[in-house]
């Protein structure tokens, strides 16, 4: 049961991401590194906070990220142990292997199976007014688990780290953060055991995160981030600087008005591209005296023209926005989502459509909950049976109640409503 691979993995070696060696200099958005690049789509998926690119029209190879990464693998045995200690079956997305990589889980599940106490550290990057469906996919999940294991849940938007990667402005970021916290929000999170912070102004309120910084960084050299996220001499000091700030949250002692000076183990769902963020925090931690952080990471959620990227907040035919009218919807969904049908019916008849590769069908693995319907979607399309106007079809029925929910949710939250989660307070949770 426990994760015999990652006392090899982490360490020293483990501050590396793409199996570059720590400290080999790589050079940000040179023409080196786009050929680096090019070449290790060939071989291998690129796969890091910023890019996502599979040459495979099935996406990223997950097992073989579980291996480079070295984290391990939610199969059956660690959901059968899940669902012995929550009482529950498990969420679609951990049953569905959308999570399908953690680091720790145990600990955590034996933490629960104990009765002490632990918390969820999850966030956002507001780079975009706009949220698409998959910015919905990490959140859901957070919220089963708050749900599930009734813990607090802190949640960080790191509008310093869009104003250093994007062109955009510190007084832009804040009021992103503020928007994008309100669909955050609109999710229906308990404001009793959630606190939401954007660290632009959370820093100034809560001299504790800061200290934690310093005390990351001061245990971090350069050839470290270096060889984990690829920064390069020409990059500017606030990027090198901020994975401290993505990793501070992770430490207890960020929060004394949560947790006053108690050690306590933290839970972070995430996507797979932010693990090299907590492959540094894991390897800080202990030396700060703090436990290590578990994780549970899923897939990426499919651009609608296939799983080779993701969906992009910034590509506005690659996503279905949260904002976008049923209209829209329906429209995106029958002109770009990636078939995997046939050429002709007769063909698709015939010979049957590709589930794996079709993007309506992924979408419905996200967002439809009736699994005996989706079995019966796969099979039917499978054989053929079903056609892709069909399954095109039922994605557009399943995406746009979901979306029209959304947008009810949130125009219900004012800004007194959204003050309440930001404000620095202890947070009720436990029986
Ligand atoms: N860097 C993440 C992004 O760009 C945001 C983030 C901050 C985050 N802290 C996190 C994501 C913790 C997951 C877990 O979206």
């Amino acid at each position: 049961m426990t994760d015999t691979k990652e006392t090899v993995v982490e360490g020293v070696e483990a501050l590396t991401l793409n199996g570059k060696p720590d400290g080999e200099p790589v050079e940000t958005g040179t023409d080196a590194q786009a050929q680096e690049g090019a070449a290790a789509a060939a071989a291998e998926d690129v796969v890091d906070p910023w890019n996502v690119a599979s040459s495979n029209d099935t996406g990223v190879d997950y097992d073989k990220l579980i291996k480079r990464f070295g984290s391990s693998k939610i199969d059956d045995e660690v959901i059968a142990r899940f669902e012995k200690i929550t009482g529950k079956p498990a969420h679609h997305l951990i049953r569905r292997g959308m999570f399908f990589s953690h680091r720790d889980l145990h600990t955590i599940l034996t933490l629960k199976e104990q009765g002490k106490p632990f918390y969820l550290y999850t966030g956002r990057g507001p780079s975009s007014g706009s949220l698409h469906v998959g910015h919905l996919i990490p959140f859901m999940m957070t919220k089963w688990l708050q749900e599930t294991f009734d813990v607090p849940l802190v949640i960080q938007l790191t509008d310093d780290e869009k104003t250093l990667w994007k062109d955009l402005k510190v007084e832009d970021a804040i009021k992103l953060a503020r928007e994008n916290a309100k669909d955050i929000v609109a999710m229906g999170f308990d404001v009793n055991k959630t606190f939401i912070f954007n660290n632009l102004e959370f820093m100034g309120k809560c001299p504790a995160m800061y200290q934690n910084i310093i005390r990351i960084q001061k245990c971090v050299t350069f050839n470290q981030v270096k060889g984990i996220f690829g920064f390069g001499d020409s990059d500017i000091i606030g990027k090198i600087g901020f994975p401290a700030a993505q990793a501070a949250p992770a430490i207890s002692s960020t929060f004394p008005f949560l947790f006053g000076n108690k050690k306590v183990h933290c839970l972070i769902p995430c996507a797979i591209d932010q693990d090299p963020y907590f492959r540094m925090t894991r390897d800080v931690a202990p030396r700060l005296g703090f436990p290590k952080c578990a994780l549970i990471h899923s897939t990426f959620f499919p651009a609608l023209q296939g799983a080779k990227t993701k969906m992009s907040a910034s590509d506005q035919n690659s996503a279905v926005y949260l904002t976008d009218t049923p209209k829209q919807i329906k429209n995106k969904i029958n002109k770009y989502a990636f078939s995997g049908g046939r050429t002709t019916v007769e063909e698709h008849r015939e010979l049957g459509g590709v589930p794996e590769i079709d993007v309506s069908y992924q979408l419905l693995k996200f967002f439809l909950e009736d699994d005996a319907k989706l079995e019966e979607v796969r099979v039917a399309y499978s054989k053929g049976e079903m056609l892709t106007g069909e399954i095109k079809k039922l994605a557009v029925e399943t995406l746009t109640p979901i979306v029209e929910q959304h947008q009810a949710a949130r125009k219900l939250i004012t800004d007194e409503v959204l003050d309440k989660y930001f404000e620095l307070r202890p947070l009720k949770c436990g029986s």
